[in-house]
């Protein structure tokens, strides 16, 4: 049973603040979550495990439970009773909401207070925190040794389970590439290892579950990048005990950060939606910062063998790549479901290799689950630089030039579409121009002057190119599934009879300003001022179907939608023109904002006479109204480039490293917004530069976790983010109905490369091949130590 106190009990509700101060309180802001005030709310706060790896031998409810104001203890075994105490992930495996025996990482939630108040939860919490007995035990941390006949087995609660091993995937022809390689006269090999980062977003989790009995309707205020979806799974995990997808409303305010954390289901909102369910009351939880970073989803951790083989003039070959993926205890992955290793395929990326093989192999350790796409479109950002660091070694190898040798290899422009050896049909691209024009930016061939002055002289300098391909934009849904709910999206778009608009999508923008965008797609196509539409997302009650906004999903499906609708509409209001104007549809003829008569544009009905018309003088036999839904299932996903150089110096006396220069020239097709597109790139560097000289979540052999508060996990503030150079080129997507293609992602995923590769063209003439982001100064410190620079 839930120990859940009377109000009477309650009593005299002494607030204790004497945490108040405590770091626990350093509270992720919860800015749009907190927004929300209902009367009579209780608030939830979380007890966690100090180890990585653990039985829970008991847990005593009661010191908790008598402070005052505290309502109720939730464990495992509480829920338990209502089946709700595993959850599926993302990627069909389960997940603990509160574990009734085991501990499986640490800071994974054990125990759930409700109180009155949020600093007697926390109180309470700390309470029960001493109050839990554990057995502690050895927990598996290198994911090298998962496999390990003297491994524990980690999940022994999956039947038939006798490993830590959950999947091997492999995706290419591995005879024809390993003729190729064989063939080669030249191989390179380098390990390349991405660590596990995290989203580390300003807002941090949370969410507000109010079960309203009397109506039995369930509405859930969380900062969730997936509205609908998250709807699907409540009404999918408690179906059974009443909750049904029609009494389920999810409200996703605005969002303090999103960038892919805010995909997967945390147990926390399933906690709190249990509790409001149980005891009839709004409950409200929202994460600490050091929960945040310590227990929600992690991304990357990828540990990669990548193999290149070329001939002696630089043709690539063949491209081979092993991957061990370290997931955690659970698979919670935010892939599609058919792709479990993400869209890793497209590791080809802008270079014309006729043939590769990768193969992966994913392991349990005692880790917090996921594999979240941060900011990158399904492990996309692992592939990128994967071929682009082996790119620079095959350069340093070959003593070529690295922009030389990626113009050789480039897919070229009359190869569109063009089939990978991995099988994705790119829809369009023209990689040189791109490369060029950040050269040109940059003056590419004055660099090299430099750096060869300054090697003379002992100084360090390099210079780091990054020429990517993305593929952004899922669907299409006959691939694209997320727990088999198809990947499509949609618009919906209601013209008001003063000629002014509504349009709801099933997306969820988190700051990347869909209310503009999306405004100007339809003020385009429809000639209704932008100022005049209302855009709106996040309402389940309200927003059609849609999987939401994440991977750069966005314009490729809901902003193709935005522009199907409008042409329904124009459709429509066509047959209402030429009522209005007694001709036939044929004569007439449409530019923005209004349809005139061929040949006498004087006679012509504007949209708003003809929305006015719609709801006041329609034909006869047509329906009144002019609106229009529309479901788009993209043909293709899109495949936006780039091309960015990083210009870095290094002191040679110390490490400590410098980007001097950074230029990114970006292709996303046409631009919609060229404001937010910039800003998108700003934003998505910075980010970009983060895992690649600072982030990294790193853990002892006892699975501590190191770095688990902003003290220690380094984010770039403005001082580290230096100036960036942007421009771009424009090569349109051949299907997408504004031949736009998603951009937020490319940042994020172009840029460490860049940046790991002008650390090791500043250190390559001392033989250096590779160094693992992040690339910090103690790490080039040490090299340069080894290498006799430094004495
Ligand atoms: O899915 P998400 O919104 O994160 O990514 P996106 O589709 O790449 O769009 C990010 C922002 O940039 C949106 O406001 C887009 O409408 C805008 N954008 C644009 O103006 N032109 C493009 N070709 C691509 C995106």
């Amino acid at each position: 049973m839930i120990m859940c106190k009377t109000s009477k009990e309650i009593g005299g509700m002494g607030h204790s603040l004497k945490r108040k101060e405590d770091a626990r309180f350093i509270r992720g802001l919860g800015k749009y979550t907190d927004d929300v005030q209902l009367p009579g709310m209780l608030y939830m706060d979380i007890a966690r495990s100090p180890f990585a790896y653990a039985k829970i031998k008991s847990i005593d409810k009661s010191a908790a439970m008598e402070i005052p104001g505290v309502l109720a203890v939730i464990t495992g075994e509480d829920l338990k009773q209502y089946n709700l105490h595993w959850m599926p992930t993302l990627m069909s495996d389960t997940q603990m909401v509160l574990p009734t025996d085991t501990v499986m990482y640490q800071a994974q939630e054990v125990a759930a207070v409700i109180a009155t108040d949020r600093y007697i939860a926390a109180d309470a919490v700390q309470a029960l925190e001493n109050s839990i007995e554990y057995e502690q035990m050895k927990p598996l941390i290198d994911p090298h040794k998962a496999l390990d006949a003297d491994a524990p087995l980690l999940r022994p609660d999956k039947e038939g389970r006798t490993d830590n091993h959950i999947w091997h995937w492999q995706t290419g022809d591995q005879e024809a590439t390993e003729q190729a390689f064989d063939e080669a006269d030249v191989v390179v090999k380098e390990q390349v290892y991405i660590p596990r980062i995290h989203v580390a977003s300003i807002e941090t989790c949370g969410c507000v579950a109010s079960y309203e009995k009397a109506e039995g309707k369930l509405t859930v205020w969380m900062t969730t990048q997936a509205p609908h979806a998250i709807r699907t799974v409540i009404a999918l995990v408690a179906g059974h005990v009443g909750l049904s997808e029609e009494r389920i409303r999810v409200i996703s305010p605005d969002i303090g950060g999103g960038f892919g954390g805010k995909v997967p289901v945390y147990p926390g909102y399933v906690i709190a939606i249990a509790a409001s369910f149980l005891i009839g009351k709004p409950v409200k939880w929202i994460e600490d910062r050091s929960e945040n970073l310590q227990a929600d989803s992690f991304a990357r951790d990828y540990h990669m063998t990548v193999e290149l083989a070329s001939t002696k003039e630089g043709k690539m070959t063949g491209l081979r790549i092993k991957t061990l993926a370290d997931h955690g205890y659970t698979d919670a992955a935010a892939n599609p479901s058919k792709f479990p290793s993400g869209l890793f395929s497209i590791v080809t990326s802008s270079y014309d290799i006729p043939t590769a093989f990768t193969e992966m192999d994913a392991v349990y350790t005692n880790k917090p689950p996921g594999g979240v796409a941060y900011r990158c479109s399904f492990r996309v950002t692992e592939a990128v630089h994967a071929i682009e660091r082996i790119t620079d070694v095959l350069a340093q190898k070959l003593g070529r030039d690295p922009a030389d040798l990626r113009f050789q290899n480039f897919i070229q422009k009359d190869q569109f579409p063009y089939r990978s050896a991995l099988g994705w049909e790119y829809d369009s691209g023209d990689y040189a121009p791109a490369l060029r024009k950040a050269m040109d930016m940059v003056g590419y061939e004055e660099l090299r002057k430099e750096q060869a002055e300054k090697r003379a002289r002992g100084e360090l300098m390099g210079i780091g190119i990054s020429s990517f391909t993305e593929i952004v934009g899922a669907g299409p849904s006959k691939d694209f599934d997320i727990l088999g709910i198809k990947m499509f999206d949609s618009a919906e778009v209601r013209i008001h009879p003063t000629g002014k608009a509504i349009a709801r999508f099933g997306t969820k923008s988190q700051g990347q300003g869909h209310e503009t965008t999306y405004a100007q797609i339809l003020a385009e196509e429809l000639g209704i001022p932008a100022m005049h539409i209302q855009i709106e997302e996040g309402d389940t009650d309200t927003a059609p179907y849609g999987l939401g906004t994440y991977a750069s999903r966005s314009t490729p499906t809901a902003g193709a939608a935005a522009a199907k609708a409008a042409h329904k509409i124009r459709d429509k209001a066509r047959k209402i023109a030429a009522y209005l104007l007694e001709v036939s549809e044929e004569d007439l003829e449409w530019e923005p904002g209004k349809f005139f008569v061929k040949g006498a544009p004087e006679r012509s009905k504007t949209i708003q006479d003809i929305a006015f018309a719609a709801y006041t003088n329609h034909p006869q036999g047509m329906e009144a109204g002019l609106e229009a839904t529309h479901y788009y299932d993209p043909p293709n996903l899109t495949f936006p480039f780039g091309s960015y150089i990083c210009v870095m110096d290094i002191d040679p006396k110390t490490a400590e490293m410098k980007i001097r220069r950074f230029v990114a020239i970006d292709d996303c097709g046409n631009i919609i917004n060229p404001m937010i597109v910039t800003g998108q790139i700003h934003g998505g560097l910075a980010m970009g530069i983060a895992p690649a000289m600072y982030e990294e979540l790193i853990y002892d052999d006892d699975g501590n976790i190191l770095n688990g508060t902003f003290m220690d996990y380094l984010l770039p503030t403005s001082v580290e983010t230096p100036n960036w150079e942007t421009g771009h080129t424009i090569t349109p997507s051949p299907h997408h109905p504004l031949g736009a293609k998603g951009v937020a992602e490319s940042p994020t995923v172009g840029a460490p490369p860049a940046v790991a590769n002008a650390v090791v063209d500043a250190l390559s003439h001392l033989g250096v091949t590779h160094v693992d982001i992040p690339v910090t100064p103690f790490k080039v410190w040490k090299i340069l130590k080894e290498k006799g620079v430094i004495s």
